[in-house]
């Protein structure tokens, strides 16, 4: 019976089996579509108080799980958490998102303090540490962060950039000093995924969710690179714990990506057709993704077409399923519930 209990498929999953049917969790599953959520938020004050409060964190990550069978729980947290540790001021303006005191070419850049870091994240580790403990059986605990290059946009261009002027001018004008930043940024997000590990986590999440706005050759100095060394320190920590990248936007660099990083798993946005997913990507690592969060919306015939195309070209091999980016707050949960549904009622469709 124990082999049953401690049977974990989406962990099964990420190390490269194919499970039927394929194991299911959302990026933003927690989040502002729970009514539960928008309740929790407001007792919270603010969501950067949600984010440092470990009861309030942990039960905002569970939430979702007391709805819907997810094989995953992700911390309730935050990637900017990170560009906060390192001592850049950050706020969240209702409405309009992040914004960060922005660092400028030619400023003092910040410095990695492990101990500085580790006290400011002490509350994130003692909620990963709750979420371990409190998770259902089965359920696999991801940790995650944000990649250096976008966490470089956000540091650099204050909050959201909508053209990233600011901080591809810098990268092509002093890639030196640039990368003296993505090397400190890389650093914090090791150690970051590490201590998330060491809090008791069975994987983790790397979001590069602005690696679509870097064309080839900065795709591989400023994604690849500093990707690959963040999975090899974590790998050297955590040698049996799988790594999922998510360079959103990638187009038909997802395959160097896949690669050339080490990762176990790439997840792929929605404007990647499962098919060529399934040829190129899949032979070398598990491929999670890619429901468009708008088909999740929509619902009905048009969900289960979206899910299904899915399913049919992925569900054969190495797969997870998922979304191409978060849920979105106009998602109606009986949604979500009815793509458990479909997910869990495919059968195998056509065989290849
Ligand atoms: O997936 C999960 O359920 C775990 C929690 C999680 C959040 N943010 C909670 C959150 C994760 C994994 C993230 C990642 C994140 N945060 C990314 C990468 C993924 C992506 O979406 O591209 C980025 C770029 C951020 C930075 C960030 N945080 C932005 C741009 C925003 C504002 C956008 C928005 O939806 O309002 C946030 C806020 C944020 N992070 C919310 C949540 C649930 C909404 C906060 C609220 O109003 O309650």
């Amino acid at each position: 019976m124990t082999e049953v209990r401690d049977d974990k498929p989406l962990l099964a999953a990420l190390r490269g089996e194919v499970r039927h049917p394929p194991p299911l969790w959302l990026m933003r599953q927690a989040g502002r579509y729970l009514p539960e959520y928008r309740a929790l938020r407001a007792r919270a004050g603010s969501f950067l108080d949600l984010c440092y409060d470990p009861a309030l964190a942990t039960e905002a990550s569970l939430q979702p799980l007391k709805r819907f069978a997810l094989d995953g729980v992700i911390l309730f947290s935050d990637i900017l958490v990170v560009a906060e540790a390192l001592g850049v001021k950050l706020w969240f303006q209702e409405g309009e998102g992040p914004r960060l005191e922005p660092i400028r070419e030619g400023d003092t850049l910040p410095v990695f303090d492990r101990a500085r870091q580790q006290r400011h994240l002490a509350p994130v580790y003692e909620a990963m540490r709750q979420v371990v403990v409190a998770a259902p059986a089965g359920t696999t605990v991801l940790g995650f962060a944000g990649a250096p290059w976008t966490l470089a946009t956000y540091m650099v261009g204050g909050g959201r950039s909508r053209d990233f002027l600011a901080v591809k001018g810098w990268a092509y004008r002093d890639p030196e000093g640039f990368a003296r930043l993505i090397e400190t940024v890389q650093e914090a997000v090791a150690d970051h995924l590490i201590a998330q590990l060491d809090a008791g986590a069975d994987a983790v999440q790397i979001f590069d969710s602005w690696a679509g706005a870097l064309p080839e050759g900065e795709f591989r100095r400023w994604c690849i690179a500093p990707v690959a060394k963040i999975v090899r320190a974590v790998k050297a920590a955590h040698p049996d714990t799988p790594v999922i990248g998510y360079p959103r936007g990638a187009g038909l660099a997802y395959e160097r990506f896949a690669e050339e990083t080490g990762v176990d798993a790439v997840s792929i946005d929605s404007t990647v057709p499962p098919e060529w997913a399934a040829r190129h990507l899949q032979p070398r690592c598990t491929v999670q993704g890619n429901l468009d969060p708008a088909a999740l919306v929509a619902g009905g015939e048009a969900l289960q077409r979206a899910a299904g195309t899915i399913l049919d070209a992925l569900g054969h091999g190495p797969f997870v399923f998922n979304l191409g980016e978060g849920v979105v707050p106009q998602t109606p949960p009986d949604h979500v519930a009815a793509l458990f549904d479909i997910v869990h009622s495919w059968q195998g469709g056509t065989t290849r």
